[in-house]
């Protein structure tokens, strides 16, 4: 059975980040993805990655943005280290041999990116996560003798010895269905988001909260979970991400009436106002009537068609393909569609969750850098600061103590039996999986979104606890073992549920709005009341809710003003 110092579950930005910090500690790791991690999720951060390098600008200016980003809720002493580290990392990146973008001076170039005071997003064209996994990747080789990687690889279970430690993880195989029990002294989740249990989203098929809810089964508590993110600008069709960079690189909205709308919500930064603000103002307009085709009007012909061609080069794709738009001669219609989860699995500065033996990184993460509302190009600087602390300090942990027992043979035919019985169950005796999922999307959707209030969180409620118990008898068309998607598609209806209602839970828990939580039946910010996070932890059949203070340390809260 395979056994590592650090196994590290997930091989997009975060895990590789922390794999390679790990192996340069010494530590023999196993990195573990259900794709192949240049497929991995972080390719969809295109715009870019968030530094204060110029001379001109700060760290500090870097930090206060973000606070004001996250309507306070943030915690300073995270963002703070986020934002020291982060010049950096983006340095130790293009050592590395990522091609970010230069300036016709020869040094790096930046744009604007929304609810920043300078122009300090560092990228590569529209298509920097992309080249930064494969940056990423090439380095992993490097280290072949000590990083083991295991890739199409399905984690089902995390592994916890009777002190309730994690000892590492039960895993198979995509390839044949053969089960493994993965030890190690140390285990970083860093499997992404939940953006799934929506629909549409921006998210990849693959972002269905399995590091979240496999957390969650283990006791870990979850924190800002009620924070999801809306991004401005997705294709009203589908969902699909139009880049945050055209908005930075001078696109401007419309509404029907011809209107750049922004105008009257953040007369300061129009459109490039933090996401949650340009969200709701876009869904106000299209609320009262003055969308267009259910979206708005999106104009990145105002950018020159050279810089287009070269800056923005894959939403020219994204507009023909997927809207039959060429973005480069009409505008295209967009609304705000689900693209992050601030929360996660809460954890301290150095990826440690409260449960012994485990760390998360990334967007399955809490930290918590992003609080209410997530800056752009904040989460790919989260994927690689926080990756490569918790790669470093686990390595460091992992040194000082002894390889923990493998699972017990009985354990893993136990997993294996439940993996046979979800594929044997009766098509007469349930719903199908994509059913279910389908509705708890649209569910979430509809009830969930950039505006929210108490009836709807309660259906929504209701909802997620009757295809919970649907979920127990849901089948799959798929009986095969080779490469068999439908049944990985069951398990991981199993962690959304679990996501969706940890979401659900810390919605209606919060009685304000703050950031991407807008109740239209409590719209006002209650900092006396609700200035501390919402933890949601598993405890039986309903989550225990609880309290954890913000960290403020410079920063007072204040009213945003953009
Ligand atoms: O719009 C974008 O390029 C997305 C970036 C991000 O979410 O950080």
């Amino acid at each position: 059975m395979p056994s590592h110092d650090v196994l590290i579950i997930g091989a997009g930005l975060a895990g590789q980040r922390a794999a390679l910090a790990a192996a340069e500690q010494g530590a023999t790791v196993a990195i573990l993805s259900k794709v192949h991690p240049v497929r991995s999720h972080s390719n969809a951060a295109a715009g870019g990655i968030n530094a204060a390098l110029n001379p001109e600008d700060s760290w500090e200016s870097h930090a206060y943005d973000t606070v004001k980003g996250s309507d306070y809720l943030g915690d300073q002493d995270a963002i703070e280290i986020m934002c020291r580290e982060a010049p950096g990392e983006v340095i130790w990146l293009e050592h590395r041999g990522v091609t970010f973008h230069r300036d016709e001076t020869g040094h790096l170039g930046t744009r604007a990116f929304g609810g920043a005071s300078q122009a300090r997003t560092y990228y590569v064209a529209d298509i920097t996560g992309q080249a930064l996994l494969h940056v990423l990747y090439e380095q992993l080789m490097r280290f072949h003798a000590q990083i083991d990687r295991y890739e199409e690889w399905f984690v089902t279970s995390l592994v916890t010895d009777d002190d309730g430690r994690v000892t590492g993880a039960l895993a198979h195989d995509v390839r044949d269905r053969r089960m493994e029990a993965f030890a190690a002294k140390a285990t970083i989740l860093a499997s992404g988001g939940a953006g799934q249990a929506f629909k549409p989203t921006t998210n990849a098929l693959i972002c269905t909260g399995d590091g979240i809810a496999q957390a969650y089964r283990v006791g870990a508590p979850l924190m800002d979970m009620e924070m999801i993110q809306y991004h401005p600008t997705t294709l009203v069709e589908n969902g699909f991400l139009i880049t945050e960079g055209a908005r930075g690189e001078g696109a401007q909205m419309f509404n029907s009436e011809g209107e750049r709308f922004m105008e009257r919500y953040a007369p300061n930064k129009l459109e490039l106002a933090s996401r949650d603000v340009v969200s709701r103002a876009e869904q106000t307009e299209i609320d009262e009537g003055r969308g267009i085709r259910g979206g708005l009007a999106l104009d990145i012909t105002l950018v020159p068609k050279k810089r287009i061609l070269e800056a923005l080069r894959e939403i020219v794709n994204i507009g023909r393909d997927f809207a039959g738009v060429d973005i480069t001669q009409e505008p295209i219609i967009i609304r705000p569609g689900q693209h992050y989860i601030m929360g996660g699995v809460k954890t301290d500065v150095n990826g440690l969750t409260p449960v012994e033996g485990l760390y998360a990184a990334g967007e399955v993460a809490c930290v918590s850098v992003h609080g209410g509302n997530r800056l752009g190009a904040n989460s790919l600087l989260d994927t690689l600061v926080f990756g490569r602390r918790a790669g470093e300090d686990a390595a460091g942990r992992a040194g000082s103590m002894p390889l923990p027992d493998s699972a017990s043979h009985a354990r893993v035919r136990e997993e294996e039996r439940w993996l046979d019985s979800l594929v044997a169950r009766d098509p007469g005796g349930g719903r199908r999986v994509s059913e279910i999922k389908d509705e708890l999307g649209r569910t979430m959707n509809e009830h969930c979104a950039v505006f929210r209030d108490q009836a709807g969180l309660q259906r929504a409620y209701e909802v997620v606890k009757r295809l919970q118990e649907e979920e127990k008898s849901a089948y799959v068309d798929d009986r095969g073992t080779v490469f068999n998607q439908d049944l990985l598609g069951a398990i991981e209806l199993g962690y959304m549920l679990d996501c969706a209602e940890a979401i659900v839970v810390a919605a209606l828990e919060r009685k304000e709005s703050r950031g991407a939580q807008f109740r239209t039946d409590l719209p006002d910010r209650n900092d006396d009341e609700w200035l501390k996070h919402i933890t949601v932890s598993h405890n039986g059949a309903e989550p225990d809710v609880a309290y954890a203070p913000v960290t403020i340390t410079h920063w007072q809260p204040e009213e945003r003003r953009y």
